[in-house]
């Protein structure tokens, strides 16, 4: 009975409720607490929305439309986070087993987003994995293990790009640029 509720609680959330439509995300935060996520006060869950795992969200987020949560792992997000539209947790995996089988013994996986942090579309969450306060996650990123407070990363898998400081500019470009300078001098190669 509890599964046909939650069915119909989410199939609400992700058909007639999704969308930015500002009235409707007090029902939707309702909806998803109801199907035991733990949701902040004044978050904002765009749906549709997909979740498997344990999810518990801090106050004052905005959630992404078709956020995921694979797994029957844990996402912690703190307050005052955003996480863009298509982001997926995939908070399951398996050892690497022997060949008759590469997916082995089940995992379950505990993530992450420090409060204040901003998640860009289409980021991944496998493994372990946790973003820092006030952190910026590029958009298609596959974030595991740990990435520190104050940092934009990117790439698959995701690394720091950029430190920031606490107005947002990003720190240590100049280092980078003197290095790409340093990097790119090809007089040697002949084509
Ligand atoms: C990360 C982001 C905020 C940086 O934007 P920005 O402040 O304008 O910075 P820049 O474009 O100057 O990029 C800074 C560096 O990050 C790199 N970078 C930017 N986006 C990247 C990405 N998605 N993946 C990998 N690297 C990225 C740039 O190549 C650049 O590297 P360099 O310093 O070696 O040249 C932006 O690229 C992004 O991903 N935004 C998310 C957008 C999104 O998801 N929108 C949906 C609604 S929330």
């Amino acid at each position: 009975m509890a599964s046909v509720y939650k069915r119909l609680a989410h199939a609400a959330v992700n058909t007639f409720l999704a969308g930015t439509f500002p009235p409707f995300f007090k029902l939707k935060r309702a909806l998803m607490a109801s199907c035991g996520a733990q949701i902040g006060k004044n978050v904002r869950i765009v749906g549709p929305v997909y979740c498997s795992g344990k999810l518990v969200i801090g106050d004052n987020c905005w959630i992404g439309k078709n956020f995921t949560v694979n797994g029957n792992g844990t996402v912690e997000i703190g307050d005052d986070c955003d996480i863009g539209p298509e982001v997926t947790f995939e908070t399951g995996g398996h050892a690497i087993g022997a060949a008759g089988r590469r997916a082995g013994e089940g995992r379950n996986f505990v993530q992450r987003v420090g409060k204040g942090s901003w998640i860009g579309g289409r980021a991944t969450f496998v493994n372990n994995a946790v973003v820092g306060e006030s952190s910026v996650i590029a958009a298609c990123a596959c974030v595991t293990g740990v990435l520190p407070a104050n940092c934009l990363a990117g790439g698959v898998p995701a690394r720091i790009i950029a430190f920031l400081s606490e107005s947002g500019e990003k720190l240590r470009l100049e280092q980078k640029a003197e290095k790409a300078r340093t990097d790119s001098d090809c007089s040697d190669i002949s084509l």
